[in-house]
């Protein structure tokens, strides 16, 4: 058995105090946001106390979806880097990069560059998507980041991602490899309000729906999701996670992560999703959900 905990949007406070310079951009607009309400949404004790129950669960890897900072100030960039350590090694940790942590433009190397060593696949090159294995059970990242205009929040899969992605998918399915898809931005049209939506929704629903995969896992809209959407090898579930250090909101906008238990066994798979989070705003971490994904 295989466990993985899928963790999103922790939006890691606090956020160090920019300069005047460097918020004469988008960062300016953000700022007096992150002042006037996203400060007391995204709290550290919400966020430190859900990855303390994780890191209790012990699961085999951690899936983290993007992001994981504010404003790209660069200060930002090396504590989130101490915050995925504090996680575990590159080995036992990947990260997609969201739309947050490409807010403005930012030379790669001092911005997610940092994070290098969870985005790549192991022993091989950078670049997305990458794939990591764990015997079988592939793990496949994208990068929806770019930077948007003010009010904007989109998400870009350029074509050679979704080619490559394509390929990926073809190769591994049909070789009992359970086929695991992490990105920032919701991958189906109509999951996320359009300035906030990804671009290519469509035709990477369609790359889903003609290769098929096991999991899907995104985050960026703050609310716990489950769709499942038809596909050439059954119903694949896609599932979406709520900020994990969100102390506001009720039900599905608390703050949550998900804990897969992926098996094979009598030559099928079979997975179980466990949500784990507060109940209420405060509350103790504990088991929100369990049910059955597959088989
Ligand atoms: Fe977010």
């Amino acid at each position: 058995m295989f466990t993985l905990a899928h963790i999103c949007d922790p939006h890691l406070a606090p956020l160090p105090r920019p300069s005047v310079r460097q918020l004469a951009n988008k960062r300016l607009l953000g700022y007096l946001n992150w002042r006037r309400s996203r400060k007391a949404i995204h709290t550290r004790p919400v966020l430190d106390a859900l990855v303390r129950d994780m890191l209790e669960q012990s699961p085999d890897h951690i899936a983290v979806g993007g992001d994981l900072i504010n404003l790209a100030l660069p200060r930002e960039y090396s504590n989130a880097l101490a915050w995925l350590k504090s996680l575990g090694g590159p080995e036992r940790v990947s990260v997609v990069p969201g739309n947050h942590d490409t807010y403005v433009r930012v030379a790669r190397e001092s911005g997610i560059g940092l994070w290098d060593a969870y985005m790549r696949t192991h022993a091989g090159g950078g670049g997305f998507p990458f794939v990591r294995r764990f015997g079988n059970v592939a793990l496949i990242g994208l990068n929806t980041a770019i930077p948007t205009p003010p009010f904007f929040a989109t998400g870009h899969l350029d074509r050679g991602q979704l080619d490559a992605l394509e390929k990926i998918l073809g190769e591994l399915g049909g070789t009992d490899i359970f086929r695991i898809v992490l990105l920032h931005h919701p991958p189906l049209p109509g999951l996320a309000r359009w300035r906030h939506g990804l671009r290519e929704a469509q035709a990477l629903r369609d790359i889903l729906s003609q290769t098929g995969a096991e999991l899907v896992l995104y985050g960026h809209t703050h609310t716990h999701t489950i769709t499942m959407q038809p596909s050439a090898t059954g119903a694949l579930p896609v599932i979406g996670a709520p900020s994990a250090s969100s102390a506001r909101g009720s039900g599905n906008r608390l703050a949550r992560y998900n804990l897969f238990s992926i098996q094979h066994s009598g030559n099928r798979w079979h997975c179980e999703m466990t949500g784990r989070g507060a109940r209420v705003a405060g509350g103790a971490v504990r088991e929100l959900e369990r049910r059955v994904l597959t088989g």
